[in-house]
């Protein structure tokens, strides 16, 4: 009888306890596919006096890497601790002696990646990381090989669980912002810092992987432009709505002339369309390749079974051998990948903007004028006199016609600083198409 492959599963949080619950209860199954029984040989935690919600097998739980890395008998170890450090030093123990590694951790490879997967190449090793990017939808192997055939044109999505729970409670229950937030933590979308989903860092840090997998550059993170939802209140999405549209946290790169322009920005998108549908932990990928056109993924982007069903996946992966031959023979996250050349953001499209301005004679025809100052032309404007107060001034709510971001920047930056204003103006791009 084949002997079983045992895996070490470093992480039993919310997305450690999914993999351990999955390849306990659906051993049968996963063998099947795997060709091969899995068992969890060990975990490695933080604090091994924690109550675990789901038990290791046999009991063998430990706060020691080594006792994962230099056991002979795991091969797999399926990496699932989150943040920089210690989860680098952990990967490097884990390849350095001789372990496949499985990872969800995308914060680690946005900003490792390279360094690591040269490790893992060196020593001959895979890392699979299906689960780093949208939880359970399958998009890595999707770019990756499903896809191969396509020059990618642009990818836009929705990538960030939590962000798109809290923006659509609100929407949908008129729930307040900092409630949805707790309450996406307690369900296990939100990361450990939970800014990182909030100021749009994660989805960014997701998008340069993707961008990485669909356009073969290694984009670092960090140049990529990235605005968050924390500016968002109730009422923008409420006036969003009384347009027609939802806004959402939406991730872009697109590829033209040789550049890519990428961004993360919350936008407004159409009622109806998929992007506007996609609701709660659910995310959402758009993607054209010159072959197969455009094509579109749903599924649920963060969570405990989503996530694990992606981890699953990969291990079954390493198991088969399937990883390492993507691995070898494809230059996955290698260090000389070519740096992207990133385009200027300055996109065309309409914008929607929300300026809070006194109540008194004269004011729209000063904000109108400073926009057609900038060559920007209204489409329509909403002001309820209802929500006129003395302090906070009365929000007018416009939608302009399709102009330069450049140049409606220069213009709230003028609105700003006139003297009608009551409060920061907000400025969001439409996604029409
Ligand atoms: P959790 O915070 O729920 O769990 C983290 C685990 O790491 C805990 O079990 C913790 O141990 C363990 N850990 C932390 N530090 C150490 C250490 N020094 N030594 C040993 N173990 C340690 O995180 P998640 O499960 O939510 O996320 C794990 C990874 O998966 C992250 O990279 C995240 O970005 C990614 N991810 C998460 C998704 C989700 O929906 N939650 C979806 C997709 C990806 P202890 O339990 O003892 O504290
Ligand atoms: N915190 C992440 C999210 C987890 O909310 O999308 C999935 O990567």
């Amino acid at each position: 009888m084949t002997e079983p492959v045992r895996v070490g599963v470093v992480g039993m949080g919310t997305v450690g306890s999914g993999v351990v619950r999955l390849l306990v209860e659906s051993a049968d199954h996963i063998e099947r596919h795997a060709g091969r029984r899995i068992v969890v040989e060990r975990a490695v935690v933080k604090d091994v006096a924690k109550a675990r919600s789901v038990p290791v097998p046999g009991g063998k739980i430990s706060s020691d890497i080594r006792d994962i890395s230099r056991d002979p008998s795991i091969s797999v170890a399926a990496l699932l601790v989150g943040g920089l450090e210690p989860a680098r030093s952990m990967m490097i123990e884990l390849l350095e002696n001789g372990k496949d590694v499985v990872t969800a951790n995308k914060a680690l490879l946005a900003e490792h990646g390279p360094e690591l997967f040269e490790l893992a190449r060196k020593h001959g090793r895979s890392i699979a990381f299906e689960a780093a990017v949208a939880g359970g939808i399958p998009i890595v192997a999707a770019i990756g090989e499903c896809l191969a055939a396509n020059r990618i044109e642009s990818i836009r999505g929705i990538l960030n669980g939590t962000s798109n729970f809290i923006l659509t409670r609100m929407e949908e229950d008129g729930a307040n912002y900092a409630d949805v937030l707790k309450l996406a933590q307690q369900k296990g979308f939100a990361e450990a810092d939970p800014s990182m989903d909030v100021d749009g860092t994660d989805a960014t840090q997701k998008l340069a992987i993707l961008a990485h997998l669909a356009f073969g550059v290694w984009v670092p993170w960090a140049e990529i432009p990235r605005t968050g939802i924390e500016g968002l209140d109730l009422d923008l999405l409420n006036y969003a709505g009384e347009l027609g549209y939802r806004i959402r946290l939406v991730a872009v790169a697109s590829r033209s002339d040789g550049k890519l322009a990428m961004r993360v920005a919350p936008a407004l998108v159409k009622i109806g369309t998929p992007l506007a549908e996609t609701r709660g932990a659910y995310n959402a990928v758009s993607i054209v390749g010159d072959a197969v056109g455009r094509m579109f993924f749903h599924g649920l982007g963060a969570g405990q079974m989503p996530t694990a069903s992606a981890v699953v996946a990969d291990i079954i992966d390493t198991v088969v051998g399937r990883a390492a031959i993507t691995f070898r023979t494809t230059g996955l996250l290698a260090a000389d990948s070519p740096a992207a050349k990133l385009a200027d953001v300055d996109s065309h499209e309409r914008h929607f903007l929300r300026i809070n301005v006194s109540d008194r004679p004269g004011v729209l025809a000063k904000i109108t004028g400073l926009l057609g100052d900038h060559g920007i032309s209204i489409a329509s404007v909403i002001q309820h006199a209802e929500t006129a107060s003395a302090d906070a001034g009365v929000p007018l709510v416009i939608m302009t016609h399709a102009c330069a971001s450049s140049a409606v920047q220069k213009a709230v930056a003028a609105i700003d600083k006139s003297d009608v204003i009551r409060g920061k103006s907000v400025c969001l791009g439409v996604l029409d198409e």
